[in-house]
């Protein structure tokens, strides 16, 4: 795992930016992971930039979103097609139906996590897959006790998980939908390079767990330190309750400029 600590979460974004471009470079028909929360903002609105710069395009890549909540009407602005649609997808061009998500509108929601397991095996797999962490160490939004080798499914959410997210639906804790549909562990796991994008020092403690703990499903975040390709990006705040900051810090800094990400 490779943890990089930058001074900002803007900062942060960029080497995510710098992955992502090289990766479309590399394979136009990428298939990107897409997470939505406040984590990647700054890496999607610097990837709008190199767009507009017309340094990358998304004209040929595909993308598959990490979760959904179950049963937000179609036009809700907090279902994560949407927002993902306002953040990322309708700023560049990707083409029509590019990207797609867990359907949490399903009548038979399992029946939909089979689905959408079967599509990203269909489309290759994920490539890159960009990630956030919960204050409780979910990814995704595998809860803590999830089985490190799930698949796409049905969650509840853990009470803190919507009290995290009710600040996205006007602080109202009981709006926050009660269960999702998640890629799981395994499923992310499956991906062929992890990036982690964290910021705040609300998140210090669940990346402490997530770089220094012990791998374990009461943190599901640290299954990532069996993936052979792992990128954590950092703020400062967030590395806050790290050890070895210093030494993640050095060995950045000794970076041959060669190797990427
Ligand atoms: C959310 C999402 C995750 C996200 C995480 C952190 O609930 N389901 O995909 O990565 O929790 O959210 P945020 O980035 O808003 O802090």
């Amino acid at each position: 795992m490779e943890v990089v600590i930058k001074s900002g979460a803007e900062e942060a974004a960029v080497p995510a930016a710098d992955a992502i471009e090289r990766l479309l470079a590399d394979k136009p028909d990428a298939v990107l992971g897409l997470a939505t929360g406040s984590s990647p903002q700054a890496l999607y609105d610097e990837l709008v930039r190199r767009y507009e710069a017309g340094r990358i395009s998304f004209a040929r890549a595909r993308g598959f979103m990490l979760d959904e909540y179950v049963g937000l009407d179609a036009g809700h602005p907090e279902r994560y097609r949407n927002v993902i649609e306002r953040e990322l997808v309708g700023r560049v061009d990707f083409a029509p139906d590019a990207v797609q998500g867990p359907d949490g509108l399903a009548d038979d929601p399992q029946a939909a996590a089979v689905a959408y397991e079967q599509a990203i095996a269909d489309a290759g797999g994920v490539d890159l897959q960009v990630l956030g962490i919960g204050t409780n160490g979910h990814i995704a939004f595998n809860e803590p006790g999830s089985s490190l080798a799930s698949r796409t499914r049905v969650q509840p959410l853990t009470a803190q998980t919507r009290e995290d997210n009710a600040r996205f639906f006007d602080d109202d804790v009981d709006a926050v939908p009660p269960l999702c549909l998640t890629q799981g562990l395994g499923t992310i796991m499956a991906a062929r390079h992890l990036v982690l994008l964290a910021s705040g020092t609300g998140k210090a403690a669940a990346v402490r767990e997530l770089v220094e703990g012990a791998v374990s499903a009461s943190w599901p975040a640290t299954i990532m330190q069996h993936h052979p390709h792992a990128t954590v990006l950092l703020d400062e705040a967030a590395a806050s309750r790290l050890e070895r900051a210093d030494y993640y810090r050095e060995a950045y800094a000794a970076k041959p400029q060669w190797q990427g990400f």
